[in-house]
């Protein structure tokens, strides 16, 4: 053991996902639907934007909680979206460093987190890195949010409830009703919620969102990453209202001591074009029809699949979560996929469980069609 590496580090375990990609790199030119970010480009109007930025000298640290213009934005589109008045807002390095700021600003050594299995693999993670406890609440077979099994996991030493919709790696989005039933155990045993709604435009049905029924302990976490195909720029923003703009307060002095800021130029990029975008069209950049292209291809992959795998119709995002046929583990159906070249994610990567994989639909139609009837022959074969 190297005596430089530190414990914390040490017990974040990347094993399941370092083998897909040891598997992967030896294959040339694979169907690779393991991917989680669009295959669509950065829209030009955003692209001039930030080129114009760099070029006008908008090179410099920005005030640590982002430019005030984008800041007012953001407020103002959170409380459009949310009713909430007078929210407190903070502009991030990303969704991922909006998860991070806010576990470090809340959590204390013992304390619990809850999401639900399968899960996004920081969920499992960033908890530990604050000393506080990952609790993943099995949501099999649906995926849904199951009320009583929530009620179950929680302790006094419980803090925090993480949700996801639509979600990474299931495509399942909360309905109404169930994100009622999570605001009342929310409201029930004061917990803070983190809503981390990163593939809101990803939605095949409205969106809809936990934080218009949890104005005081909500954490609301948005990003640019997915929506406009940029997640080499980094950029996203955490807001809050009521009891929990302490919070963001505190968020933003941690994140003046840890990212000091998201970068300038993609701050100033979407100022002027994607911020404060209330219909998913803002600044003359509309995602329609590359949305539109993706229900289509989230639809390919239910027929493709549905007769020969267990699937969960998605309702947003571009994952699927199929089941793999009994006869083998996740992770032997995706060994034998890579071994025909298609590249998907075995489920134990998000899960305590292996009988499911993640298949990506951000893609091209050709590939993914490929794709689909190779899978389709691998569960035919394994189901006689
Ligand atoms: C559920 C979820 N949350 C957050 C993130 C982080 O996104 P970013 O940091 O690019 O905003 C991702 C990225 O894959 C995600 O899938």
């Amino acid at each position: 053991m190297n005596s430089f590496i530190a414990q914390r580090a040490l017990d974040i375990d990347a094993s399941g996902i370092r083998k897909v990609f040891d598997l992967a790199a030896k294959l040339k030119d694979p169907i690779n639907l393991s991917i989680g970010q669009p295959d669509f480009d950065v829209p030009e109007a955003l692209k001039e934007r930030a080129i114009d930025a760099i070029r006008s000298g908008k090179n410099r640290y920005t005030p640590t909680q982002g430019v005030g213009g984008l800041l007012d934005k953001v407020k103002a589109k959170v409380s459009h979206d949310t009713g909430w008045s007078d929210p407190a807002a903070l502009i991030l390095s990303g969704t991922s460093a909006g998860l991070m700021l806010a576990m470090f600003a809340t959590l204390n050594p013992g304390d619990e987190v809850l999401f639900l299995d399968p899960y996004f693999v920081m969920y499992k993670h960033l908890p530990k890195l604050c000393g506080a406890v990952p609790v993943a609440v099995d949501s099999y077979p649906d995926f849904r949010f199951h009320a009583e099994r929530i009620e179950a996991a929680i302790t006094p030493r419980t803090k925090m409830l993480i949700l996801c919709s639509p979600n990474n790696p299931t495509g399942i989005t909360l309905t109404q009703a169930e994100l009622e039933a999570a605001a009342a155990i929310a409201k029930k045993h004061h917990l803070l919620v983190i809503s981390d709604e990163i593939y809101d435009a990803f939605c095949y049905g409205p969106h809809l969102s936990v934080a218009k029924l949890l104005p005081d302990q909500c954490i609301l976490l948005k990003g640019y990453s997915k929506t406009y195909g940029m997640t080499g720029w980094r950029l996203g923003y955490a807001a809050a209202g009521g009891e929990a703009k302490a919070v963001i307060e505190q968020m933003t002095k941690l994140q003046q001591y840890t990212f000091v800021c998201a970068p300038s130029m993609v701050q100033y990029a979407a100022l002027d074009t994607v911020a404060g975008d209330t219909e998913g069209h803002a600044g003359g950049v509309d995602m329609t029809p590359q949305i539109d292209a993706y229900r289509r291809k989230r639809d390919r992959v239910v027929e493709g699949l549905g007769e020969l795998l267990e699937i969960n119709a998605p309702g947003g995002a571009f994952y699927a979560f199929p089941k793999v046929p009994q006869k083998v583990t996740a992770t032997e159906f995706v060994a034998r996929a890579i071994e025909r070249n298609v590249l998907i994610i075995p489920g134990n990567v998000f899960s305590a469980r292996d009988t499911h994989f993640r298949l990506s639909y951000a893609t091209s139609d050709e590939k993914l069609d490929r794709g689909i009837l190779i899978l389709r022959e691998l569960a035919a074969e394994l189901s006689r």
